[in-house]
């Protein structure tokens, strides 16, 4: 397993519509286990794969602070959202920063899981919100670009000052 490099905004794999996984083959599944091998060394929740230059549609997530239960998720599909509400996020490709998001508190997602079967789960609170976030991130979008314009330019002159390494 490695530690692989995160991608920063503004990378322009960041930006670019991921593609659909065909099959998961081997080279997916390492990508996984090196996935969530960043996540935990960078302490995060969730990572998707065009955040370490892979336009894939893979992500993977881990709501428990107490244990490292991490899993993958592959195509993954939203396919119903309940109560929105705002909560402080943050982003691996954003350090420094966070901001108040508008999310769903429930979502129905489906997708693959890293053996390639079909899995369809009920998402509440933390993993509803990670969920989201990836797979916006797998649509080319970052959690500014849920930001009203202001807070968005407000957010990336802080990242400007703060973010930067
Ligand atoms: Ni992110």
């Amino acid at each position: 397993m490695a530690i692989l490099k995160i991608c920063k905004y503004p990378e322009p794999v960041l930006k670019k519509r991921t593609l659909e996984v065909k099959k998961v083959s081997e080279a997916d599944k390492r990508l996984i286990e090196d996935m969530i091998e960043t996540m935990k060394a960078s302490g995060g929740v969730g990572l998707a794969a065009n955040q370490v230059g892979i336009s894939k549609r893979i992500f993977v997530f881990n709501p428990s602070e107490e244990d490292w239960r991490a899993d993958a998720l592959i195509n993954p599909v939203i396919i119903k959202r309940r109560i929105s509400e705002k909560t402080e996020e943050g982003c691996l490709s954003l350090p420094g920063i966070t901001a108040e998001v508008r999310r769903y508190k429930y979502v129905l997602v489906e997708g693959l899981d890293i053996d390639g079967r079909h899995v369809r789960f009920e998402a509440k609170g933390l993993l509803a919100r990670i969920i989201q976030h990836e797979v916006d991130h797998l649509d080319g979008k970052l959690f500014i670009d849920r930001l009203n314009p202001l807070r968005r330019m407000m957010s990336l002159r802080r990242f400007a000052k703060e973010g930067a390494e």
